[in-house]
């Protein structure tokens, strides 16, 4: 993982800064200081000792396993069953779909990381030994960031962390990030607030429009933006249904949009996948 000062993004790429914090601080962030605190209140209640530990997700209605080698196990088929009987949540098919699309060494993008459990889940899949998958990983809010760092220092090989560059700053700025040759194979998001966190600072129908435009521009032919959004907070309907319009504009010829949703749990999250041809 890599520390990088995003006014020196624009530009240019990044220079690397500190070998010990991994992430990239937005001009109005980077002066302050790094809150150990938080990190290390994160790292002590997600220890992993073997077994998979739950993590809980942005409206508690969803938990999702964690495991060091891949996060992701068994069938799409399993996991589709599971979703129909009420035993998987949003993220885990979600993160099931993923590794339909994404192969080791393509370049991904975790467009909200919060607490970083997609991140990882992404750098999983993208790892090999060949040091060719690239994660791009970004939050508006430096403790999400924090969180994520400490939850790949924690799961990740030093090897698979080199891959993983971190920003703290908004997704509708992605493009500024991933250079322009890089053919990226996923888009992710998982909207609304950080788990644990401000509940106040959310994702927003405005710039995750912006993002999704940019995510549409950067991503490769064959790839997917993934989308969990969560209508049970304030603004979540709205912007659900923007999302919702925007991808049932995208033309068919180039698009497969799809949405995903328990019918009887009005508030639980809902998936959107929008599938490049
Ligand atoms: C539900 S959480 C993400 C969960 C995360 N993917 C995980 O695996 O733990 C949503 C995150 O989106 C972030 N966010 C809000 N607005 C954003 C923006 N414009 N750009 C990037 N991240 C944003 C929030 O700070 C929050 O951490």
């Amino acid at each position: 993982m890599k520390l990088y000062s995003y006014s020196s993004l624009l530009g240019r790429r990044l220079v690397k800064c500190e070998r010990n914090l991994k992430y990239c601080l937005s001009p109005s962030l980077s002066s302050s200081k790094t809150n150990t605190t938080s990190i290390a209140a994160f790292a002590s209640s997600s220890e992993f000792n073997g077994v998979p530990i739950s993590v809980v997700g942005a409206d508690s209605s969803w938990s999702s396993p964690i495991c060091r080698d891949s996060p992701v196990s068994g069938s799409m088929e399993q996991v589709m069953v599971e979703y129909l009987f009420g035993r998987k949540k949003a993220t885990e098919v979600a993160h099931y779909v993923w590794k339909h699309v994404v192969q080791k060494g393509d370049a991904v993008v975790d467009a909200t990381c919060g607490n970083g459990y997609d991140t990882l889940a992404l750098l999983k899949l993208v790892a090999d030994k060949t040091q060719r998958g690239q994660v791009y990983g970004m939050d508006v809010q430096k403790i999400a960031i924090e969180s994520t760092s400490s939850l790949l220092d924690q799961f990740a090989s030093p090897d698979e962390k080199e891959l993983v560059e971190l920003f703290v700053m908004s997704h509708s700025q992605m493009e500024d990030i991933v250079p322009n040759d890089v053919a990226v194979r996923l888009v992710a998001f998982n909207l609304g607030y950080l788990p644990g966190g401000d509940k106040k600072i959310i994702t927003r129908s405005e710039t995750t429009l912006l993002a999704l435009e940019a995510a549409k521009r950067i991503l490769t032919p064959g790839g997917l933006i993934s989308i969990v959004t969560y209508v049970g907070h304030p603004g979540g309907r709205e912007e659900f249904e923007k999302i919702e319009e925007f991808a049932s504009r995208l033309p068919v010829e180039s698009w497969n949009c799809c949405r995903l949703q328990v019918l009887n749990r009005p508030l639980a999250p809902m998936l959107i996948f929008l599938f490049k041809r």
